[in-house]
């Protein structure tokens, strides 16, 4: 685990010839952390689903949203944010660390990039920590026994996987990742997901052109299906929904314009 304290290891070699996740992302997002293949493959998508920059940037503001919430009205103080991709504005610690500076936070990724800037995600309040851990979610035991390091298991965590569900293309593999990370927490810890869905013919297109080059592939699924990840947890109004309508910022415009995403909060009774 690299963490506050420790410097940072050394990274495997980084693949710029084919277009990965976290650097297309990244490309969406505006930032600069990115290759020639990953913004050949984002512009093709962006020709067929122009929305995705849109979608990019609301899910990004539904994750603040969500980590104000967490560390503020559920008071939680521990995070464990698998899929973290390449730092941005607000990245889980920022946002939790404004609420409450003793919040600890450990950021799970696989990717070497990622890895590589784990320098940026890994500053801390003094108060809090940050520690960056190089693993991959199909392997959640190894995530809890390692991110145990960095996080007491036995008071409650929030579990963040934004965006990343639908690299798990297997319902029942995806599902039973959730179900052990869930275990592996106690009671009054928080559930939260962000995915794409397949609510719009140009999302599934773009769906289609990303698994034809950029690595790992990305399967939409039906809200329906989101939602059931947090069968088993109660989950916080209002619901899962699509990110502009969870908790919206108060706006004269009426109600926020949908994505083609699902998410949701919820608590481990
Ligand atoms: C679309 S990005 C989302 C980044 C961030 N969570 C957000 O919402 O802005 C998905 C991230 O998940 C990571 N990822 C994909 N599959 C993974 C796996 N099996 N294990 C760990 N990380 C994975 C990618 O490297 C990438 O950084």
């Amino acid at each position: 685990m690299v963490d506050s304290s420790s410097p940072l290891g050394q990274h495997p070699e980084i693949n710029t010839a084919v277009p990965q996740t976290a650097r297309i992302w990244n490309y969406w997002l505006g930032g600069k952390d990115n290759f020639p293949v990953d913004r050949q493959v984002g512009d093709q998508i962006l020709q067929a689903f122009p929305a995705i920059v849109e979608n990019a940037r609301a899910s990004r503001a539904f994750l603040a949203r969500a980590v104000e919430y967490l560390a503020g009205q559920a008071g939680i103080r521990q995070f464990l944010d698998i899929g973290t991709g390449l730092p941005t504005a607000n990245n889980t610690h920022e946002v939790a660390q404004r609420v409450a500076p003793e919040c600890r936070i450990v950021y799970v990724d696989n990717d070497p990039i990622v890895l590589a800037h784990a320098r940026a995600l890994i500053t801390s309040s003094p108060e809090g920590a940050t520690a960056y851990l190089d693993a991959d979610l199909r392997d959640p035991e190894n995530i809890l026994r390692q991110a145990a390091r960095g996080l007491d298991l036995d008071q409650p965590v929030a579990i963040m996987l934004m965006g990343i569900l639908g690299h798990i293309a297997d319902d029942d593999e995806a599902q039973s990742i959730v179900d052990a990370l869930v275990d592996g927490v106690p009671s009054g810890s928080y559930l939260t997901i962000n995915d794409g869905t397949d609510t719009s013919e140009e999302v599934v297109e773009a769906a289609r052109i990303w698994n034809q080059s950029a690595n790992p592939t990305y399967h939409l699924r039906s809200p329906e299906r989101i939602a059931r990840f947090f069968d088993g947890v109660e989950l916080v109004e209002p619901g899962a929904v699509s990110p502009p309508r969870w908790h919206p910022e108060p706006s004269s415009a009426g109600p926020p314009a949908e994505i083609d995403s699902c998410c949701g909060v919820g608590r481990k009774p």
